[in-house]
């Protein structure tokens, strides 16, 4: 049995009280990922950004709203975890300034300045230890497999699932998850559980069994 952290969903920056920078993102494979993993007796730990889904009750959850709560709950949670999967989809820009006040209409062109936010994925793939494995998403539209592998390699992941924008508040997925060496270790295509069981085989086999077989060496 493993403890698996799975990072969910959206995260939000706010420009101001009620105005917020976001991304598409359901939770629903989250969930999903929750639940196969599970399934296979597995420990989770879900951090999650603001989402209108429910994730099992069997999995702990942490509720966040920002990129910088997100790894700051992902980070704490990581150190006590043997794996993370990366399935949120975090704000990748915050607003360098934040109005204490709602921020009136003039009716001239609002400039916003903004900071790229900490990659999560890419901080805890960095920081893990020996005995912990790290599993990225890529959603690319343009050479896919080829932007994938380098997002491997750039956020320190064991393995990377690609999938593409249709992902994005569907029910279904249909997904690749490759290696470092770019080597095709699943695919799968189906509704969001079923793509979520195929992931967790695959982390099964590929990461779970042998990071426990180093173990016992
Ligand atoms: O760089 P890109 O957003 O395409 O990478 C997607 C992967 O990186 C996903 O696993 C996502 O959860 C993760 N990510 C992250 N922190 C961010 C942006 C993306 O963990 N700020």
């Amino acid at each position: 049995m493993a403890k698996i952290l799975i990072t969910s969903g959206p995260t939000r920056q706010y420009l101001d009280p009620v105005r917020y920078l976001t991304n598409s993102s359901s939770g629903k494979m989250g969930v999903a990922l929750c639940e196969a993993a599970l399934d296979l007796g597995h420990e989770v730990i879900v951090v999650t950004g603001p989402v209108g889904v429910d994730y099992p009750c069997a999995a702990r959850r942490i509720d966040v709203v920002t990129t910088s709560e997100m790894l700051r709950a992902s980070r704490e949670m990581f150190a006590d975890c043997d794996g993370l999967i990366g399935a949120a989809a975090p704000c990748d820009y915050r607003p360098v300034r934040v109005a204490d006040q709602k921020i009136a209409k003039t009716g001239a062109p609002l400039m916003l300045e903004l900071w790229e936010t900490e990659d999560i994925v890419a901080t805890l793939g960095a920081e893990k230890r020996d005995d912990q494995w790290t599993v990225g998403f890529a959603l690319e539209t343009e050479d896919p497999r080829f932007r994938a592998i380098t997002k491997l390699e750039r956020k320190s992941c064991d393995l990377i699932v690609l999938n593409g924008p249709e992902a994005m508040n569907s029910d279904t997925n249909s997904v690749e998850i490759l290696g470092p060496g770019g080597e095709l270790f699943g695919s799968s295509q189906g509704t969001k559980p079923t793509v979520a069981q195929a992931i967790l085989d695959v982390i099964q086999s590929h990461l779970i069994a042998s990071f426990h077989k180093n173990d016992k060496l």
